[in-house]
C-alpha cells in the first residue's frame, strides 16, 4: 500500500510525521481534559489549546478570541448557518448569496433554510467565462457565501473584490467564506479580506480529521449555537450568562489531540507548501492526449478532466488499480460541474510529498489507460 501515488491532497492531506508524533506523545504522556482541571496536568493541556489557537489567529491574522475549534468546515459552515439564522430571530428573512463554485456544506445549509422558510431568497453571484465569481454580478444581500478556491478547479477567487463589491450594495452584507481548499496554497488575511465569518478543515492541511475551524469576527455579538459544559459563566433557575467567545461557541470536550497535531500541521504547512509546478508539468502532458478534456486552468491548484468516451468511475478504478489515488466524480460540488457540463471528473491534487517521479507515474499509467 505504501508504494501508491497519493494525488488527492485535496480529499485530504497526508500526515507529516511531526504531527503524528506530537498527537502519539500527547496521548501517552500528557493526556488530561481542558478548562476543567487544576493540577498542572490540567493546565499543561489549557496552555496546548490556548498556544494552538493562537497558532491559528496568528496563521489568518485574527485574534485568538474568534477562533472557534469545530470538527471540519462542513460542521462550521452548518453552525455559521445557525448562528446567523439566530441574529436575526423571526421578524426578518434575510436573502443569502453564492455561487456556483460552493461545495454541498457552503449551500445546502441555505438551501434547507429555504425550503423551512427561514430566509427569503437564494440569489446567485454568476460565474464569467473562466468560471470565476463574475465581481460585477454580486447582488444585493443580507448574507453572501464566497468559495474562495473551488475544490473542482482549483483558482483562487478575489475575495477582496467580492466582499467589496457586495458592502457597496450592502454595508451591513454578512460575507462567510469557506476556505477549504484555498488554505493549503494561499496566505489567508481575515482583516484585509474584511469578512465576518471563515472556515476551514484541519484534515486537508495535514492535521487529524476531526478538527475544523471557524473564524467569528464579532464573536461577542452573536448568540451560542450549542449548550452545554464550558461555555457557561454562571447558571441559576432563573438566568444563564455566557461565557465570552470563543468559549460561548464551544461546549462539551473539545478534540484536544486532534487540536495537539494542528499548531504542527500548520507550522509544517508553511514551511512546505504543494509544489503547483507539478500540475503544470502534469498538465502540459495531458494535454497532448486528444481524448483528454481539461477543465481546470494550467496554472490551478488542482488539475481536473474528462475522458472522452470514459466514464471518471471507470479511470478511477483503472489508476486504482496501476498505483495511483486520486479523486473522482462530482466531488461534492454539483453545480460547478452542472456549469462545466459534466456529471463527474478526474481530479489529480497534490501535496508536499509528491515528486517528478510521481508525476511521471501518472502520466505513464493515463498513456496507458486512455489511448
Ligand atoms: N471536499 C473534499 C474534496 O474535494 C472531500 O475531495
Amino acid at each position: 500500500m505504501n508504494d501508491v501515488v497519493y494525488f488527492d491532497a485535496a480529499a485530504s492531506f497526508l500526515k507529516p510525521e511531526s504531527v503524528i508524533d506530537i498527537q502519539a506523545d500527547f496521548l501517552r504522556h500528557r493526556y488530561a481534559n481542558a478548562g476543567r482541571g487544576v493540577c498542572a496536568r490540567a493546565g499543561a493541556v489549557d496552555d496546548m489549546v490556548a498556544h494552538a489557537r493562537q497558532r491559528v489567529a496568528d496563521f489568518i491574522n485574527a485574534d485568538s478570541a474568534q477562533i472557534v475549534f469545530t470538527s471540519n468546515a462542513t460542521d462550521g459552515l452548518n453552525r455559521a448557518t445557525n448562528i446567523i439564522l439566530a441574529q436575526y430571530g423571526h421578524d426578518y428573512l434575510p436573502t443569502v448569496a453564492v455561487s456556483d463554485l460552493d461545495h454541498h456544506s457552503a449551500r445546502l445549509p441555505w438551501v434547507e433554510m429555504l425550503a423551512r422558510g427561514k430566509i427569503r431568497e437564494l440569489l446567485k453571484c454568476e460565474l464569467d467565462e473562466n468560471f470565476d465569481i463574475n465581481i460585477k454580478s454580486v447582488p444585493k444581500s443580507d448574507v453572501l457565501v464566497i468559495t474562495a478556491m473551488s475544490n473542482v478547479l482549483g483558482a483562487a477567487q478575489d475575495v477582496v473584490a467580492i466582499i467589496r463589491a457586495a458592502r457597496r450594495k450592502n454595508p451591513n452584507v454578512i460575507t462567510i467564506v469557506d476556505a477549504s481548499q484555498y488554505v493549503v496554497h494561499e496566505k489567508i488575511d481575515v482583516r484585509a479580506w474584511d469578512c465576518d465569518f471563515l472556515v476551514f478543515s484541519g484534515h486537508k492541511i495535514g492535521a487529524d480529521t476531526g478538527i475544523g475551524i471557524l473564524y467569528i469576527r464579532d464573536a461577542d455579538k452573536y448568540m451560542p449555537d450549542k449548550f452545554g459544559g464550558g461555555m457557561v459563566l454562571r447558571v441559576d433557575d432563573n438566568m444563564t450568562i455566557w461565557n465570552n467567545a470563543p468559549d460561548k461557541f464551544e461546549a462539551g470536550t473539545l478534540p484536544l489531540t486532534q487540536i495537539c497535531g494542528l499548531a504542527v500541521a500548520i507550522d509544517e504547512l508553511e514551511s512546505h507548501r504543494p509544489n503547483l509546478d507539478l500540475i503544470k508539468y502534469m498538465y502540459d502532458g495531458l494535454k497532448k492526449n486528444s481524448r483528454i478534456k481539461i477543465l481546470s486552468s494550467r496554472d490551478a491548484a488542482v488539475l481536473t478532466f474528462v475522458v472522452d468516451g470514459m466514464h471518471p468511475l471507470d479511470f478511477g478504478t483503472y489508476a486504482g488499480a496501476n498505483g495511483i489515488c486520486l479523486r473522482v466524480g462530482n466531488m461534492c460540488a454539483s453545480w460547478i460541474c452542472h456549469a462545466l457540463g459534466v456529471d463527474g471528473a478526474v481530479r489529480v491534487s497534490v501535496g508536499p510529498w509528491n515528486t517528478k517521479l510521481d508525476a511521471d507515474k501518472f502520466l505513464s499509467v493515463v498513456e496507458k489507460i486512455v489511448k
